[in-house]
Parts: structure tokens; C-alpha cells; sequence
């Protein structure tokens, strides 16, 4: 039998636990690979007729996570930034997506400076899954056409995040507020 959405929703409720703090990412992670193995889920979120943009496909009312599909028309390399508290989970349906990390070496006591440097590069492709854990400062790039279905931990358009540019060597504090009012936000 697939494993379908519905399974998959069902087994994250007992690998996530935001009020204990209970989070099985590496487990989520492969369940979301075998949910993307079903290739008529794949199509139904993913195919040529879904519509451009982000798709709520499930949101738990007791544990908050979320499962979304991003159907990216354009291409786009987003900022280097973090998802405050919450995690992320991707695995790549059409295209590819390109994950790098970073870590944070200064030492965060002048206000807007901030200097990065890149401490791991990958690439998912169809059928492959990665993750950012809470505050991992991270940044993505597809091409346009490419495809995914996104887990989070919560809303992240809810959150207070941190984005940050290498070139300026700064960072800029992200509210929600801000993120009402800034198309594609929640592409990243
Ligand atoms: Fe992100």
C-alpha cells in the first residue's frame, strides 16, 4: 500500500512535540522521502496542473507543523537567513535545489554585523529530502520549474527571523510585520 499524506501526518504527530521539544528530524526527513516516493501524491501537489505559488496541504492543530507545496515558476538564490525557532524540511520533486549552511563567526556584539562562512553545500534532486534545523542560518537556490514539498514547525511567516548578506557583511532582524508586506517571503 502507498504511503500517503494521511500516513505521513499521522507518524510526525509522534516525532514532534513542540511542548516537550521532541523533534525527530532525521526520521521526519526519511517519511517525507517515502511520502515523495508515491508518485501520485507527487503529481496531485506537484504535477504539470498544479498552480504557481505555496500550498497549504496540511497544518496540525496540535503539534503546529505543516506540510506545503512550493510551485516555483522563477528561479531564485534567497539570502542567507534562518528560520528563527522552527525547522524546515524539503524534499525536491521536479528540478533541483541547491542547501548551504552556514555558521556565524563573529561574535554577534555589534548590532547589524554579522560575518558568515559556508560550512556545507548539497543538492537535492527528485526523490531527495535535507533539512535545516531551528536557527541554522541557510540559503537556497533553484531553478525556475522547481518543485517541492516543505515540512515546517510552525507558520514561519509568524516568526521573528534573521537574514543576512556575506557581501555587507550584516544582518537585518525580520518581524512578521515585515514579512506581510514582502511578496515570495515565504519562499525560502
Ligand atoms: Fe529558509
Amino acid at each position: 500500500m502507498a504511503y500517503e499524506l494521511d500516513d505521513f501526518c499521522e507518524d510526525c504527530k509522534d516525532l514532534i512535540d513542540p511542548a516537550t521539544g521532541k523533534k525527530d528530524l532525521d526520521a521526519v526527513r526519511n517519511n517525507l522521502e517515502k511520502l515523495c516516493q508515491n508518485q501520485e501524491f507527487v503529481d496531485a501537489t506537484c504535477g504539470p496542473d498544479a498552480k504557481a505559488g505555496v500550498h497549504t496541504l496540511y497544518r496540525d492543530a496540535d503539534k503546529d507543523f505543516m506540510v506545503l507545496s512550493h510551485i516555483n515558476a522563477e528561479s531564485r538564490t534567497s539570502p542567507p537567513h534562518d528560520h528563527g525557532a522552527s525547522w524546515a524540511i524539503y524534499c525536491q520533486a521536479v528540478e533541483y535545489t541547491e542547501m548551504t549552511e552556514y555558521d556565524r563567526t563573529d561574535d554577534s556584539s555589534v548590532q547589524g554585523h554579522a560575518e558568515l562562512e559556508v560550512t556545507k553545500k548539497y543538492r537535492l534532486d527528485p526523490g531527495n529530502a535535507g533539512y535545516f534545523d531551528s536557527h541554522c542560518i541557510h540559503s537556497i537556490h533553484f531553478p525556475a520549474g522547481a518543485r517541492f514539498i516543505r515540512v515546517t514547525g510552525t507558520d514561519l511567516t509568524k516568526l521573528t527571523t534573521k537574514k543576512f548578506s556575506m557581501d555587507e557583511q550584516s544582518v537585518t532582524v525580520v518581524t512578521p510585520n515585515d514579512k506581510a508586506g514582502a511578496a515570495g517571503s515565504a519562499a525560502a
